[in-house]
C-alpha cells in the first residue's frame, strides 16, 4: 500500500529471457540530501535526475513546510530556493514523512539546531521504527524530543535555541544517524565531530563539501572521524543525481537468474560505500561487468551489464561489507536461492529495523516458496540448489517494505511457479517505474485483485 492508499496485490510469473536497457531512477539517498541541503543554502539549487518516489516527494513537501521554495519545472528539473543555515521557519502543520526513515531522521537533524519546534509522523512502518538513535545525539546539541514509548513517532522536536557543537561516536552503523548529526552541526558554532567505526555511505560528507561547508574526514584507529565547522553559508549547487545502485540491484539480479538474459543498466552510482552488492555478486560468479566507468557529479558511475549466470556459488559475505550493501540483502537472498550452496550473511542486525524486519520478512517468504533459510539475531543464511531450483507458488507479505516486495517479484521471474506479494504499493516509495521497466525487459508482472 502507498502510505495513503489501499493494498496492491502483485504477481510475478516465470518469464523468458530479460533483455534491453533498464533506465532506473535517481539515487534516493542523494535525492533527499539534495532537497535538504538545497533548502539550507542561500539561493537557488537546481537538481536534475531527482528520484520522484513517494519518500523523496515527502521530503520536498517537508522542505516547503520549513520555509524553502521547492518547485518542479516541466522538464523535470527541481529548483530549491533555500532559507540558509539556521533559517528554517516553524511548520504550521505536522510533517508526514510517509515511509521514509531517511527523510524523517535527516530532517530532524537539520531542524534540531533551529529555534523552532516540529512534529513528525509517518506511515505504520515508519511509526514503528526507532528514533532514539537520532534524538539521543540531537539532545547533546540541546534539542528536546517527545515521542511515543520506545522513542517512536509521532514525535515533536523542540530545536535548540542556543545549540552547542558535539562530538559523537555513532553506536550503530548508520548513515542516517551520522547525517542527522552533521546536519544539526551545521547550525552549531564551532566544530561538530562524528566518529563512525564502520564506514557508511558518505553522500552527506561529499555533498556538504560540494555546498561549500568545511568538512574533513580522517581515517584513524578509532574509525572515520568527520569534522564539520558550523555556521557556514552554504552555496547553492547544480546537482545531477546519479542513478540508484539500490534500484539497479533489481534488474541486475533478475538478469542473473532468468535464463538467457542480457540487461544493460546505465549510469549507476558506484560510490564504494554503496557498491557492496555488485562485488558480492561477482564473487559468487555473476557475469556482471562495469562498462564506460566515469565520474559524474563527484560520484563514480558506470553502466552495468548483467547476463544470466548459471554457475553462481554461495559465499560468505564479509560482515565488514554489510554497510555498503545494507539495502541489498533482500534481493541478494533471492539470488542466493538460485546459486549453488550456502550464502552466509553476518553482521546484519540493522536489517531488523528497516522498513520491516527484513530478515524475518525474507526468511518467511523464501521458505514459503521452497527455499532453505536459517537465521539468528544478526545473521542469516540461504541454501541454494542452482538455476530453476526454486519452487515458488506462494504469496508473500511485503510488510509496507518496497525492497521486500521487489525482491519477491524478482524471485517469481525465475521460479517454477508464480510468486505473489500481498501489497506492491510500497514499491512507489523508491522505484515508481519498477513495474513498466521490468515489463519492458520481459518480466511477467501483473496486478491482481486481493
Ligand atoms: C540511508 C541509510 C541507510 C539505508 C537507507 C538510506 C541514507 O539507513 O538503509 O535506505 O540515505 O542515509 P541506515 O542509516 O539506517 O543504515
Amino acid at each position: 500500500m502507498s502510505s495513503h492508499g489501499t493494498p496492491i496485490p502483485m504477481m510475478s510469473a516465470p518469464c523468458g529471457a530479460l533483455s534491453g536497457v533498464a533506465d532506473v531512477p535517481g539515487d534516493k539517498s542523494i535525492s533527499h540530501r539534495s532537497l535538504i541541503l538545497g533548502a539550507m543554502a542561500v539561493g537557488e539549487t537546481r537538481i536534475t535526475g531527482l528520484l520522484e518516489g513517494e519518500d523523496v516527494l515527502d521530503t520536498a513537501r517537508a522542505m516547503r513546510a520549513f520555509g524553502a521554495d521547492v518547485e518542479r519545472d516541466e522538464d523535470g528539473t527541481w529548483r530549491v530556493h533555500g532559507v540558509g543555515v539556521g533559517g528554517f521557519a516553524e511548520p504550521d502543520q505536522v510533517i508526514d514523512c510517509g515511509n521514509s526513515g531517511t527523510g524523517v531522521r535527516l530532517i530532524m537533524g537539520a531542524m534540531a539546531t533551529c529555534p523552532i519546534s516540529a512534529t513528525f509522523t509517518g506511515d505504520a512502518s515508519l511509526n514503528k521504527r526507532p528514533m532514539a538513535r537520532v534524538t539521543d545525539p540531537l539532545a547533546l546539541f540541546g534539542a528536546e524530543a517527545v515521542g511515543r514509548s520506545g522513542g517512536r513517532l509521532p514525535m515533536t522536536i523542540v530545536g535548540a535555541a542556543d545549540p552547542m557543537p558535539v562530538r559523537y561516536r555513532v553506536p550503530v552503523p548508520s548513515a542516517q544517524v551520522k547525517s542527522a548529526v552533521l546536519l544539526a552541526g551545521l547550525n552549531a558554532p564551532g566544530k561538530t565531530v562524528v566518529i563512525e567505526k564502520e564506514a557508511t555511505r558518505d553522500h552527506s560528507e561529499r555533498m556538504l563539501a560540494g555546498f561549500g561547508a568545511e568538512i574533513a574526514t580522517e581515517e584513524t584507529d578509532e574509525g572515520r572521524v568527520i569534522t564539520l565547522t558550523g555556521q557556514p553559508e552554504l552555496q547553492p549547487q547544480v546537482i545531477a543525481v546519479p542513478r540508484d545502485p539500490s534500484s539497479a540491484a533489481f534488474p541486475v539480479c533478475a538478469a542473473l537468474i532468468v535464463p538467457g538474459s542480457d540487461v544493460l543498466v546505465p549510469g549507476i552510482g558506484l560510490n564504494p560505500t554503496r557498491a557492496g552488492l555488485f562485488t558480492t555478486l561477482r564473487e559468487m560468479g555473476a557475469d556482471l561487468t562495469y562498462e564506460n566507468e566515469r565520474e559524474e557529479g563527484g560520484e563514480p558511475v558506470a553502466d552495468l551489464r548483467a547476463r544470466f549466470s548459471p554457475a553462481m556459488k554461495g559465499i560468505d559475505v564479509p560482515p565488514e561489507r554489510a554497510a555498503s550493501m545494507i539495502d541489498e540483502y533482500p534481493v541478494l537472498s533471492v539470488v542466493a536461492g538460485f546459486a549453488d550452496g550456502v550464502t552466509m550473511m553476518r553482521g546484519v542486525r540493522e536489517l531488523r529495523v528497516k522498513e520491516s524486519d527484513r530478515i524475518d520478512a525474507m526468511a518467511t517468504g523464501l521458505r514459503a516458496n521452497g527455499v532453505d533459510v536459517e537465521e539468528g539475531e544478526d545473521w542469516w543464511s540461504v541454501t541454494g540448489h542452482g538455476p530453476g531450483s526454486v519452487k515458488g507458488g506462494a504469496t508473500c507479505a511485503s510488510h509496507l517494505d518496497h525492497r521486500i516486495a521487489m525482491s519477491f517479484m524478482v524471485m517469481g521471474m525465475a521460479a517454477q511457479q508464480p510468486v505473489s506479494v500481498d501489497d506492491g504499493g510500497p514499491i512507489a516509495t523508491s522505484f515508481p517505474i519498477f513495474e513498466p521497466l521490468m515489463q519492458r525487459l520481459g518480466a511477467a508482472l501483473s496486478r491482481h485483485p486481493a
